[in-house]
């Protein structure tokens, strides 16, 4: 019997990358990603420039995907598009796209959560790994959320523990701008944390009960510090950003590993599968690796192409509601505040 091809448009549109992609059932087959510099020059996201610039994009995203996919809209079966939780006037713009579209051709629309997706993400066929078997632990961890999860099943998540306030990824950020580094500073705290020493500065690490995170405190210390440290040598940052950087990248990634820790030692469960942006910092790498040898863990990251935002992972969430013909109704609306 030949086996049935489904095709789903997939779209994202929650923060501040536009992205459309096109898979065959669980493949994926195109997944265009247009990420918006314009936010760079503010040093965050800024919302309402966010929401223009998606605008602009989306409907060349969606072109190219399919042009990529050489699949022409008749022959989409369904379309996923990302319901939240995310920027509302972000949201808005995929979540109208998709509606419309849907419509206009008379198939199916399905709704997705963008945390379902970053874990689901492990799914897609085309991973180096295979994907964790149920029951795993997932760590998302990017720009935007912090979450410990417990995944029992493909749509049956619960959220073990989540930042209070910054997620991880803003924490990286917002101690590289105190630095005067450039927006998104993640990659360059990365970069030149692996020429510094990790133990040179020493900064609090927050206490905080259970599986939940703050790091808040982290950027007001650093803050402080660095402030102390110009008053006797205004050269400071500049004659020590490595050791710097390699002291608060070590923070960060021993919250993450203690939290980790926990939830293994409460669980019992030793898989473990991240996803998010931060997923690209090459210290939780060598941290991940080196807890498969260390404490018997087995770790799972997706592609990164998979990591970041991106709408191949709304795509397969879509491909497996597709299956279950769970889809969602022409009255939907995006939901900026969407719990897992
Ligand atoms: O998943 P993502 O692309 O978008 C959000 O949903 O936020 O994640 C972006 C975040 C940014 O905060 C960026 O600084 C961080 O991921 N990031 C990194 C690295 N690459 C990206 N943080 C630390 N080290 C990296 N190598
Ligand atoms: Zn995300």
């Amino acid at each position: 019997m030949k086996s049935q091809e489904n095709f789903i448009l997939a779209i994202e549109s929650s923060c501040d990358d536009t992205s459309a992609a096109v898979l065959c059932n669980d493949t994926v087959l195109s997944n265009v990603v247009a990420t918006q510099h314009i936010h760079e020059q503010y040093g965050g996201v800024v919302p309402e420039l966010a929401s223009r610039a998606h605008q602009q994009n989306i409907v060349p995203v969606v072109h190219q995907a399919l042009a990529k996919a050489n699949i022409a809209k008749k022959q989409l079966s369904a379309i996923a598009f990302t319901r939240g939780p995310g920027l509302m006037g972000s949201l808005l713009v995929g979540t109208s796209f998709a509606k419309s579209m849907a419509l206009g051709l008379g198939i199916p629309l399905i709704e997705v959560n963008h945390m379902q997706a970053h874990i689901m993400a492990h799914f897609i066929k085309g991973n180096e790994q295979q994907p964790p078997s149920f029951p795993f632990l997932a760590m998302t961890i990017s720009g935007g959320h912090t979450q410990i999860i417990l995944v029992k099943d493909h749509f049956d998540m619960e959220v073990l523990g989540e930042t209070l306030d910054d997620a991880v990824g803003e924490a990286f950020d917002k101690s590289a701008k105190l630095l005067g580094l450039p927006y998104p500073g993640g990659p360059l705290i990365d970069e030149y944390a692996k020429k510094g020493n990790p133990k040179a500065f020493v900064f609090p690490k927050p206490k905080v009960e259970g599986l939940n995170f703050s790091f808040s405190g982290l950027k007001t210390s650093i803050l402080y510090f660095i402030q102390k440290q110009q008053k006797a040598n205004p050269d400071f940052v500049k004659e020590n950003l490595h050791d710097i950087c390699a002291s608060i990248q070590f923070t960060i990634l021993e919250i993450l590993m203690d939290k980790l820790k926990l939830a293994v030692k409460t669980t019992k469960i030793k898989q473990i599968a991240i996803g998010g942006g931060v997923a690209a910092n090459s210290g939780i790498r060598s941290r991940l690796k080196a807890a498969e040898t260390d404490l018997g863990w087995t770790t799972y990251i997706p592609k990164f192409e998979y990591c970041t935002d991106n709408a191949a992972m709304i795509g397969i969430v879509g491909y497996y509601k597709y299956l279950q013909q769970d889809f969602a109704s022409q009255n939907i609306a995006a939901k900026a505040r969407y719990i897992l």
